[in-house]
């Protein structure tokens, strides 16, 4: 199938804690440098979900963000394909995220698992504030605002995208009410043309006949994609898809990317919380030090015990940065004892530090560069607006927030 970049458009986010280290980078940011070139892409730094747990202490905020951004573009995020900006430039969250809490059922929100999870985890803050439930009501409003049909995110972010889909089809069923809309949608149907028509009906039957998701996929892409038929007409068959009502806020669906598991420095996840991680732009001698500390199998406490890479962290790095004949040594001479586990993290410490110093290269140029950074930053905001303010126009018309 074709895809049409204007027609499919994805939206992902990032809390901006600190900077960025590779397991986000191959959790996440890697698969979106591939996404920009397939999609048209809007990527922010949620300033405000930042605020929902870390309130009290506000003052390292821009330092954060600004270094997430600089993370970003030295990992290849590109200014010139993708729309980069920070959620609290785009003020238009803000009205979205409250005019959906009006019809936000209480339940959705304390029903979400990461709410509670979340709470018990982090004890230490006083987390039983409004801000803090409404959380993944303000990331279905950062998805909505942009009308996106990707979410690209971790699965521990599914729950949110979920509640992102219900909120949709609840506004739609509230605002979405037209009289005659049959009627209007059979003539919108008629009026993508010829083949098109066709097309659609039968997408349509594939999708409500058989519940077939691509076809869905696929007859929305073919409305989006024409550039003849109204707004009016575009939300119909958009909605027509799937029921009765307009399709105002389409429903988002998950891009689950397919993620390796990034090991920590002590075995467990890389996660800033654990405190075992390797920054993106770490100093290479602190990163090729770090690693040669690393964890590894237990088992090999002494150089002439034979380990098993399956029980080792290191292997596990091997998978994402070695090739195949890397890996073959590796597994071959680790279950023979032929190999001490320096030998085994040589050629990743070669890799990783390759791969920190490209980095580094890469955000020089921005380091170097405030108003670079300050220039994508303000572009970014000014095509997200632009993006935002069309949904907002429509949204505030369908509650009758305006006269017309
Ligand atoms: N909650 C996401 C996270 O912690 C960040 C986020 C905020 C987001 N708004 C979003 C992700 C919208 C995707 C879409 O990772
Ligand atoms: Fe791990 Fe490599 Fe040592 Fe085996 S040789 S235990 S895979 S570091």
């Amino acid at each position: 199938m074709s895809v049409n970049p204007q027609a499919r458009r994805v939206l992902s986010g990032m809390r901006p804690t600190g900077p960025l280290h590779l397991g986000n980078y191959h959790g996440a940011l890697r698969s979106w440098v591939e996404l920009q070139y397939q999609y048209e892409c809007f990527f922010f730094i949620a300033d405000w979900h930042a605020l929902t747990t870390g309130y009290e202490d506000t003052s390292a905020l821009q330092d954060h963000i600004r270094a997430v951004l600089v993370d970003w573009l030295a990992a290849g995020l590109n200014p010139g394909v993708a729309t980069l900006f920070i959620q609290s430039h785009v003020p238009e969250h803000a009205e979205l995220h409250l005019l959906l809490s009006m019809m936000t059922p209480l339940g959705w929100l304390e029903r979400v698992p990461t709410y509670k999870e979340q709470q018990a985890e982090l004890r230490d803050r006083d987390l039983a504030t409004y801000g803090f439930l409404g959380y993944p009501l303000l990331q279905s409003a950062d998805i909505l605002l942009y009308r996106a049909d990707f979410v690209p995110v971790g699965e521990d972010q599914v729950a949110h995208v979920e509640v992102t889909r219900e909120l949709a089809r609840r506004f739609n069923h509230l605002y979405g009410r037209e009289p005659q809309f049959e009627e209007k949608a059979e003539r919108g149907v008629r009026s993508l043309g010829g083949r098109n028509s066709t097309l659609y009906r039968q997408l349509r039957r594939r999708f409500q006949e058989a519940g077939d998701t691509e076809a869905l996929t696929r007859a929305r892409a073919l409305v989006q994609a024409n550039n003849r038929i109204t707004v009016a007409d575009r939300e119909r068959l958009l909605g027509f898809l799937e029921g009765s009502h307009l399709s105002i806020l389409p429903e988002p669906q998950v891009l689950l990317t397919a993620s390796p598991r990034v090991p920590g420095l002590d075995g467990r996840k890389m996660s800033k919380s654990y405190g075992n991680t390797i920054g993106l732009r770490e100093d290479p001698d602190a990163v090729a030090q770090k690693l040669r500390a690393m964890k590894t199998d237990p088992a090999r406490a002494r150089r002439t015990d034979p380990g098993d890479p399956e029980k080792c962290p290191v292997w596990d790095l091997h998978k994402i940065y070695s090739d195949e004949a890397t890996r073959r040594w590796v597994s071959e001479g680790c279950r023979s004892a032929g190999i001490g586990c320096l030998d085994c993290k040589k050629p990743l410490i070669d890799q990783i530090v390759e791969e920190v110093r490209a980095f580094r290269r890469r955000a020089q140029e921005f380091e170097d560069n405030p108003d670079l950074v300050r220039g994508i930053v303000a572009e970014g905001a000014s095509k997200a607006r632009e993006a935002a303010h069309q949904t907002l126009d429509e949204v505030r018309r369908a509650m009758h927030l305006r006269a017309d």
